[in-house]
């Protein structure tokens, strides 16, 4: 156990901070192992401060302290100050003037496997301060809403370290006697110090720019190492679409004269949107047709798009606290789908977002660590950026687009740029500029941040025939969640379509207004009723178009109607939920039959379904895979009262193999029509080819048919991209195959120098349902390529087979529970972020039987009881707990 109880942070003890820095000048003689720091700090007391303090706090950590001089001319003794292990105390600093601080501290680079600070990936240094990592480079007041103009110098050798970036622009440069040389940057802007970043190295760089709107020329620079430099081409192209599109749909203008991107391989997040400098998770940036899938194609522009959208939401402004930070991310978070929606298709992303959010933020939602956008405690930061906080906070966003329409939207967006450049705010002051924009009250959508948890909608219906009307009734609850007993009706946009029986829409009119397509009702009780009127039949209900809400629906539905939906629904989200509703419904009947050993059969009316979505000519050949998909096992499983694992893998299983039974040749011609040799085509024509034609293999190979295994074979040795080729090696490894084992060992042989395709290699090993799994992933830890201080392997490795393998990871006898416990323990020393990160396969033990539930919490309170448990070990374990 921890000598002392971690402390907890509150949103309600915020206040102002006691000094103000104004401006900072860092000096880095940078070294492997010992890099001195300088830092000279103007600063000044608050005057929005009411406290009377008149000594100085820093926070500082693992800082080895050198000296302090105080106005440039007093050396402090160790009279005039104290450290402790995460401070620096300066005993009575001036009061009424401005006054200059100079501390000199070293930090080892090489030693912090934490990846947090300043640190070496591959020879390469470079930094990450967010949240709170800057105070492990130097003695500061790290906190979001002390904002400083920085300048930062750069000193080192000029062989190992020839590129060295901070950021804003390069100022100056010069050389120094030794080989060593230097590189100053100012940034103009105010930033607080998470934004800070610094990156040295041998690194090559692809150059190109960008025309702002009004005309400035904007140079873009992608730095990477070098073997790298060809594939890089794709990232470039996606700055500049999201800078594009930041200026047309949100006016928003790049704002400096150079835009830097680094990849570097040991991160432990997706990537940081330091000011000026990104710097990315290599996944996020690298891509070669053959190296990278269709998906990571997307991912990487997302993600590229997202950290430049933070310049405007994140950077010129900021959080005023890091309970605020929703205000940054579920912005970003809702701009970047926005983006990838435009640029790709609206259906297919919207459906993808939504399967996320429902699988991994509801279950968020539903346990242990239940916590509001904005949450209201945290032990440890990093903890909090949550799937509620990105996700569901771009939901509550996108509601608010949704009640204000795309105008009033922009209205709102426009003026809280204009009041709060250059400030640190609050998500209030969002919602504020929001209100003020369009005149409307927004009080009770409030709520939305401060309550935690699913709110459940149970919608009913009558049809009064003689009256012509329809009277929709609608209930909303949302269960407790931890520290939140009782929950106020929340203020919910749900978005309604109506269908008559032909397939025509029908009118929606509420009492008293006009006739449209579609409506959206704004439900503020806890129950209201909606009547529709001039329905000249009980018209078919589309509800929560477009997923217009983060909620679940419970409404009694047949499968006929389901049926009915998913040919006739206008709404794309709407008519691909119809098909899983109506195929999880039958699946979760399967699992029943499977838990009572009854004989299994599979109503025909799915595979009805199926054909006739085989037989309609879909444009969008990514959404008519979608539209064939089934639901995964971990979304069956979060509708299960106790999930029962087994069952649902048999169960689905079973509906794959005979939906493949019964439509092989419909599934074969489309796979034949399909199937080209595509090299380097990223058009959505191809990608929407290769996915359906993937999608079809995928079910053709549940099939025990030699003619089937060969084509995937030949798929995987004649491919020539990453998508095609992985796609036939998924189907190898998740499916029994005579040349699994020969096509693993080639393929590993053929990339055994690409880090990020060797991370799909141990990830596809690790998630297969093949009964010898649990040993390969054992055998896999003890891989030469195997590195526990590299994030990504250990989410290649150790968080597939926890995530992504609900069969194997939920072994009966507790062997992965046992296995993951051993891993978190084992990184909660050498990176307690990611450590962090893996427990979350254990917090939903609530959801399974008596016998997985002890095993689980038992590996739970061994990871709570490990030596020197971190900060962020201990907060996800013992909440879970709890
Ligand atoms: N702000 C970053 C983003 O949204 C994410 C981030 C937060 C991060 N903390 C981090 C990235 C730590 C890397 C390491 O894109
Ligand atoms: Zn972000």
């Amino acid at each position: 156990m921890r000598d002392a109880s971690p402390q907890t942070t509150y949103l309600k003890d915020y206040t102002v901070p006691e000094y103000l820095i104004h401006s900072v000048a860092l000096n880095f003689v940078l070294d492997e192992e010992n890099t001195l720091v300088t830092s000279r700090l103007t600063l000044s007391r608050n005057p929005a401060s009411r406290s009377m303090e008149t000594d100085l706090v820093l926070t500082g950590e693992n800082l080895l302290l050198r000296r302090i001089v105080l106005n440039d001319d007093t050396e402090l003794t160790d009279k005039d100050y104290q450290k402790t292990l995460d401070s620096l105390t300066v005993y009575n600093v001036p009061q009424q003037q401005p006054f200059v601080l100079t501390i000199e501290n070293t930090i080892n680079p090489k030693i912090n496997t934490a990846l947090e600070g300043l640190y070496l990936s591959n020879g390469m240094l470079c930094t990450q301060c967010e949240a709170e990592g800057f105070r492990k480079i130097t003695y500061f007041l790290d906190r979001p809403d002390v904002m400083a103009k920085f300048t930062t110098t750069l000193v080192a050798d000029k062989g190992r370290y020839p590129v060295l970036l901070s950021n804003g622009n390069k100022i100056a440069q010069g050389e120094l006697p030794g080989n060593q040389h230097w590189v100053s940057w100012e940034d103009p802007f105010s930033k607080p110090c998470y934004l800070f970043a610094l990156v040295a190295g041998q690194l090559e760089c692809l150059e190109d720019k960008f025309t702002t709107q009004s005309g400035r020329d904007i140079s873009l620079q992608i730095f990477v190492e070098p073997h790298d430099l060809d594939k890089c081409a794709h990232a470039m192209q996606s700055l500049q679409n999201a800078m594009r599109w930041d200026e047309e749909v949100y006016g928003c203008e790049y704002d400096l004269d150079l835009y830097m991107i680094v990849a570097v391989s040991h991160f432990n997040m997706g990537a940081m949107e330091n000011k000026g400098l990104n710097v990315f998770n290599t996944k996020f940036v690298l891509a070669r047709p053959d190296t990278a899938t269709d998906s990571d194609y997307e991912h990487i522009e997302g993600v590229i798009a997202h950290e430049y959208f933070h310049n405007w939401t994140g950077n010129r402004i900021t959080c005023r606290d890091w309970f605020q930070l929703s205000l940054k991310e579920g912005f970003t978070v809702f701009r970047d789908q926005e983006f990838t929606g435009d640029r790709t298709s609206k259906a297919v992303k919207r459906i993808e977002d939504v399967n996320m959010l429902r699988t991994r933020q509801f279950a968020e939602d539903a346990g242990p660590l239940a916590h509001p956008i904005r949450p209201d405690a945290y032990i440890e930061i990093n903890n909090f950026y949550t799937l509620t906080v990105y996700e569901k906070g771009a939901e509550v966003v996108r509601m608010i687009h949704t009640l204000l329409g795309a105008e009033g939207f922009r209205k709102g967006s426009d003026l809280y740029f204009a009041r709060h450049d250059g400030q640190a705010v609050t998500c209030e002051d969002f919602v504020k500029a929001m209100e003020a924009a369009n005149n409307v009250d927004l009080s009770q959508f409030r709520r939305w941040y401060s309550q935690a948890g699913t709110p459940v909608l149970t919608i009913s219906h009558t049809y009064n025939a003689a009256g012509q009307t329809l009277t929709l009734t609608i209930k909303q609850h949302c269960p407790p969640t931890p520290g939140q007993a009782v929950k106020e009706p929340l203020h919910i946009p749900v978005k309604v379509g109506l269908i008559y029986p032909a397939g025509s829409v029908a009118p929606c009119q509420l009492e008293g207004g006009a006739a449209a397509d579609e409506v959206i009702l704004e439900l503020t009780q806890a129950e209201q009723d909606f009547v529709f009127t001039g329905l000249t039949a009980a018209p078919a209900i589309s509800v929560l178009r477009g997923f217009s809400a983060p909620v679940k629906l419970v409404m009694e539905r047949s499968l006929e109607e389901l049926a009915f939906l998913l040919s006739h629904d206008s709404d794309t989200f709407n008519r691909w939920e119809a098909g899983q509703q109506l195929v999880g419904q039958v699946i979760t009947g399967l699992v029943a039959d499977v838990q009572n050993n009854r004989e299994l059969r599979l109503d025909p009316i799915i595979i009805d379904a199926f054909r006739q979505v085989l037989a309609q000519p879909w444009e969008d050949l990514s959404y008519f895979s979608l539209l064939l998909s089934l639901p995964s096992e971990t979304y069956l499983a979060e509708q299960m009262e106790v999930i029962d694992v087994v069952a649902i893998h048999k169960a689905r299983e079973f509906v794959k193999l005979t939906l493949a039974e019964n439509l092989q040749n419909a599934l074969q011609t489309l796979y034949l029509n399909n199937h080209r040799d595509e090299s380097g085509q990223f058009d959505a024509g191809a990608i929407g080819r290769r996915r359906i034609k993937n999608t079809c293999l995928s079910y053709l190979c549940a099939l025990d048919d030699l003619a089937i295994k060969n084509w995937a074979h030949q798929q995987f040795k004649t491919a020539k991209n990453m998508t095609d080729q992985m796609a036939a090696l998924s189907v190898m490894v998740n499916n029994p195959h005579y040349a699994r084992k020969q096509c693993l060992t080639d393929f590993y042989q053929q990339w055994q120098h690409e880090a990020l395709v060797i991370d799909k290699w141990f990830a596809l090993q690790a998630s297969s349902p093949a009964p010898d799994t649990f040993a390969t992933v054992q055998a896999l830890m003890a891989h030469p390529a195997f590195d526990l201080g590299t994030p990504n392997r250990v989410r290649a490795l150790v968080g597939a087979f926890s995530q992504a393998n609900p069969l194997h990871f939920h072994a009966a006898n507790g062997q992965g529970y046992q296995f993951l416990a051993d891993q978190i323990i084992a990184l909660n020393t050498l990176n307690p972020q990611v450590a962090s990160r893996m427990i979350s396969a254990l917090t939903s033990w609530r959801r399974y039987d008596a016998g997985r539930q002890a095993l689980m919490t038992a590996q739970l309170e061994r990871i709570m009881s490990t030596e020197a448990v971190s900060k962020d070990v201990y907060e996800i374990a013992s909440k879970s707990l709890a």
